[in-house]
Protein backbone atom coordinates (compact mmCIF):
# COMPACT_ATOMS: atom_id res chain seq x y z
CA UNK A 1 0.00 0.00 0.00
CA UNK A 2 3.02 2.74 0.53
CA UNK A 3 4.82 1.60 -2.06
CA UNK A 4 1.32 2.47 -4.23
CA UNK A 5 1.50 5.69 -2.39
CA UNK A 6 5.24 6.77 -3.44
CA UNK A 7 4.31 6.01 -7.39
CA UNK A 8 2.90 9.50 -6.42
CA UNK A 9 6.63 10.98 -5.80
CA UNK A 10 7.82 10.15 -9.52
CA UNK A 11 7.91 13.12 -11.55
CA UNK A 12 7.55 15.64 -8.93
CA UNK A 13 10.19 17.96 -7.86
CA UNK A 14 11.06 18.37 -4.66
CA UNK A 15 13.05 21.07 -2.74
CA UNK A 16 14.98 19.38 -0.03
CA UNK A 17 16.10 21.90 2.29
CA UNK A 18 18.80 21.15 4.38
CA UNK A 19 20.07 22.20 7.69
CA UNK A 20 23.08 22.06 10.00
CA UNK A 21 21.68 19.23 12.62
CA UNK A 22 23.85 16.45 13.64
CA UNK A 23 21.41 14.23 11.65
CA UNK A 24 22.32 16.00 8.67
CA UNK A 25 23.81 13.02 6.97
CA UNK A 26 20.45 10.97 6.96
CA UNK A 27 19.60 13.36 4.48
CA UNK A 28 21.57 12.07 2.18
CA UNK A 29 20.37 8.81 2.05
CA UNK A 30 16.93 10.95 2.24
CA UNK A 31 17.63 12.20 -1.31
CA UNK A 32 19.16 9.28 -3.11
CA UNK A 33 16.28 7.70 -1.53
CA UNK A 34 14.22 10.48 -3.33
CA UNK A 35 15.49 10.36 -6.48
CA UNK A 36 15.23 6.23 -6.85
CA UNK A 37 11.61 6.61 -6.40
CA UNK A 38 11.70 9.21 -9.47
CA UNK A 39 11.08 12.29 -7.99
CA UNK A 40 13.38 15.85 -8.82
CA UNK A 41 15.62 16.85 -5.88
CA UNK A 42 16.88 20.05 -5.78
CA UNK A 43 18.93 20.62 -2.32
CA UNK A 44 19.11 23.66 -0.68
CA UNK A 45 21.95 23.61 2.44
CA UNK A 46 22.00 26.24 4.60
CA UNK A 47 25.77 27.67 4.71
CA UNK A 48 26.05 26.06 8.63
CA UNK A 49 24.73 22.45 7.02
CA UNK A 50 28.08 22.64 4.64
CA UNK A 51 30.08 22.99 7.89
CA UNK A 52 28.88 19.72 8.62
CA UNK A 53 29.18 17.31 5.35
CA UNK A 54 30.08 18.63 2.01
CA UNK A 55 27.88 19.56 -0.44
CA UNK A 56 29.48 17.14 -2.91
CA UNK A 57 27.39 13.88 -1.29
CA UNK A 58 24.14 15.84 -2.30
CA UNK A 59 25.06 16.82 -5.33
CA UNK A 60 26.11 13.05 -6.53
CA UNK A 61 23.09 11.59 -4.66
CA UNK A 62 20.17 14.00 -5.90
CA UNK A 63 21.92 14.04 -9.35
CA UNK A 64 21.77 17.84 -9.69
CA UNK A 65 22.99 21.22 -8.24
CA UNK A 66 23.13 22.03 -4.57
CA UNK A 67 21.83 25.67 -4.14
CA UNK A 68 23.27 27.57 -1.05
CA UNK A 69 23.65 30.97 -1.46
CA UNK A 70 21.11 33.77 -3.07
CA UNK A 71 24.61 35.32 -3.68
CA UNK A 72 27.00 32.99 -6.43
CA UNK A 73 27.78 33.93 -9.61
CA UNK A 74 24.08 34.86 -11.83
CA UNK A 75 23.60 32.18 -14.24
CA UNK A 76 19.51 33.49 -14.48
CA UNK A 77 17.97 36.61 -14.67
CA UNK A 78 15.51 35.21 -11.60
CA UNK A 79 16.69 35.06 -8.11
CA UNK A 80 17.31 31.43 -7.05
CA UNK A 81 15.09 31.30 -4.19
CA UNK A 82 11.63 32.39 -6.01
CA UNK A 83 12.67 30.09 -9.12
CA UNK A 84 13.67 27.07 -6.84
CA UNK A 85 9.89 27.85 -4.99
CA UNK A 86 8.07 27.58 -8.47
CA UNK A 87 9.67 24.86 -9.66
CA UNK A 88 8.80 22.70 -6.20
CA UNK A 89 5.19 20.41 -5.57
CA UNK A 90 7.06 19.62 -2.26
CA UNK A 91 9.42 22.19 -0.10
CA UNK A 92 10.64 19.05 2.35
CA UNK A 93 13.03 20.49 5.30
CA UNK A 94 15.00 17.42 6.73
CA UNK A 95 16.83 17.84 9.04
CA UNK A 96 15.55 20.88 10.23
CA UNK A 97 17.09 22.91 12.94
CA UNK A 98 15.50 25.25 15.73
CA UNK A 99 17.04 27.92 13.61
CA UNK A 100 15.28 27.33 10.44
CA UNK A 101 11.87 26.35 11.97
CA UNK A 102 11.95 30.30 13.38
CA UNK A 103 13.19 31.81 10.69
CA UNK A 104 9.65 30.18 8.83
CA UNK A 105 7.31 30.82 11.87
CA UNK A 106 8.28 34.46 12.25
CA UNK A 107 8.49 35.00 8.33
CA UNK A 108 12.57 35.87 8.45
CA UNK A 109 14.34 35.85 5.28
CA UNK A 110 18.31 35.81 6.43
CA UNK A 111 19.16 32.99 3.73
CA UNK A 112 18.71 31.06 0.90
CA UNK A 113 16.22 28.02 2.49
CA UNK A 114 14.44 30.72 4.56
CA UNK A 115 13.80 32.97 1.74
CA UNK A 116 12.70 30.12 -0.23
CA UNK A 117 10.36 29.08 2.28
CA UNK A 118 8.62 32.88 2.18
CA UNK A 119 8.47 32.29 -1.53
CA UNK A 120 6.83 28.62 -1.71
CA UNK A 121 3.33 28.49 -2.61
CA UNK A 122 3.47 24.32 -2.82
CA UNK A 123 2.95 22.23 0.25
CA UNK A 124 5.68 21.88 3.17
CA UNK A 125 6.65 19.15 4.86
CA UNK A 126 9.24 19.57 7.95
CA UNK A 127 11.02 17.35 9.64
CA UNK A 128 12.75 18.38 13.06
CA UNK A 129 15.90 17.06 14.06
CA UNK A 130 17.49 18.68 17.88
CA UNK A 131 18.35 18.25 21.50
CA UNK A 132 15.07 17.24 23.30
CA UNK A 133 15.67 20.49 25.44
CA UNK A 134 15.66 22.27 22.14
CA UNK A 135 12.33 20.63 21.15
CA UNK A 136 10.69 21.12 24.37
CA UNK A 137 11.49 25.03 24.42
CA UNK A 138 8.59 27.28 24.93
CA UNK A 139 9.66 29.01 21.90
CA UNK A 140 10.35 26.28 19.69
CA UNK A 141 6.86 24.81 20.72
CA UNK A 142 5.63 27.92 20.04
CA UNK A 143 7.17 28.38 16.29
CA UNK A 144 5.71 24.92 15.83
CA UNK A 145 2.38 25.78 16.67
CA UNK A 146 2.35 28.72 14.35
CA UNK A 147 3.59 27.06 11.35
CA UNK A 148 1.17 23.99 12.50
CA UNK A 149 -1.88 26.98 12.33
CA UNK A 150 -0.14 28.13 9.20
CA UNK A 151 -0.75 24.76 7.18
CA UNK A 152 2.37 23.49 7.62
CA UNK A 153 3.03 19.57 7.76
CA UNK A 154 5.07 18.28 10.21
CA UNK A 155 7.07 14.53 10.59
CA UNK A 156 8.72 13.21 13.69
CA UNK A 157 11.08 14.12 15.86
CA UNK A 158 11.05 10.78 17.30
CA UNK A 159 11.81 9.61 20.88
CA UNK A 160 14.76 7.67 21.22
CA UNK A 161 19.02 8.39 22.18
CA UNK A 162 20.34 11.15 20.59
CA UNK A 163 23.93 12.14 19.36
CA UNK A 164 24.17 14.98 22.22
CA UNK A 165 24.18 11.81 24.50
CA UNK A 166 21.03 12.53 26.21
CA UNK A 167 17.52 10.49 25.39
CA UNK A 168 14.23 11.89 24.84
CA UNK A 169 12.35 13.58 21.69
CA UNK A 170 14.31 15.09 19.26
CA UNK A 171 15.25 12.14 16.68
CA UNK A 172 14.78 12.84 12.92
CA UNK A 173 11.69 10.87 11.83
CA UNK A 174 13.03 7.69 10.36
CA UNK A 175 13.66 8.38 6.21
CA UNK A 176 10.97 5.57 5.59
CA UNK A 177 8.38 7.88 7.48
CA UNK A 178 9.79 11.14 5.83
CA UNK A 179 9.15 9.38 2.50
CA UNK A 180 5.43 8.27 3.15
CA UNK A 181 4.84 12.00 4.72
CA UNK A 182 6.07 13.18 1.72
CA UNK A 183 4.11 10.88 -0.71
CA UNK A 184 1.06 11.39 1.48
CA UNK A 185 1.20 15.23 0.59
CA UNK A 186 1.86 14.74 -3.23
CA UNK A 187 -0.76 12.42 -3.23
CA UNK A 188 -3.87 14.20 -1.69
CA UNK A 189 -2.32 17.55 -3.80
CA UNK A 190 -2.96 15.39 -7.00
CA UNK A 191 -6.61 14.94 -5.96
C1 LIG B 1 27.67 19.48 15.78
C2 LIG B 1 26.41 20.32 15.85
C3 LIG B 1 25.21 19.69 15.84
C4 LIG B 1 24.01 20.45 15.90
N1 LIG B 1 22.82 19.80 15.87
C5 LIG B 1 21.68 20.53 15.89
C6 LIG B 1 20.42 19.88 15.80
O1 LIG B 1 20.32 18.65 15.71
N2 LIG B 1 19.30 20.65 15.79
C7 LIG B 1 19.35 22.01 15.89
O2 LIG B 1 18.29 22.65 15.86
N3 LIG B 1 20.53 22.66 15.98
C8 LIG B 1 21.69 21.96 15.98
N4 LIG B 1 22.89 22.59 16.06
C9 LIG B 1 22.90 24.06 16.14
C10 LIG B 1 22.70 24.68 14.77
O3 LIG B 1 23.72 24.24 13.90
C11 LIG B 1 22.71 26.20 14.89
O4 LIG B 1 21.57 26.62 15.60
C12 LIG B 1 22.79 26.89 13.56
O5 LIG B 1 22.82 28.29 13.76
C13 LIG B 1 21.60 26.54 12.68
O6 LIG B 1 21.85 27.01 11.37
P1 LIG B 1 20.95 26.60 10.11
O7 LIG B 1 19.53 26.51 10.58
O8 LIG B 1 21.18 27.74 9.17
O9 LIG B 1 21.49 25.34 9.58
C14 LIG B 1 24.08 21.87 16.00
C15 LIG B 1 25.34 22.49 16.00
C16 LIG B 1 26.49 21.72 15.93
C17 LIG B 1 27.81 22.42 15.97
Amino acid sequence: MQNKKRESLDGKNIVLGVCSSIAVYKAAELASALSRLGAGVSVVMTENAKKLVSPRIFQTLSRNKVHSSMWDEITDWKPEHISLAESADLLLVAPATANAIGNFAQGLAPDLLASLYLAATCPVLIAPAMNSAMYANPSVKRNIETLLRDGVKFVGPEEGSLACGTSGRGRLAEIGAIIDAAADILESSEN
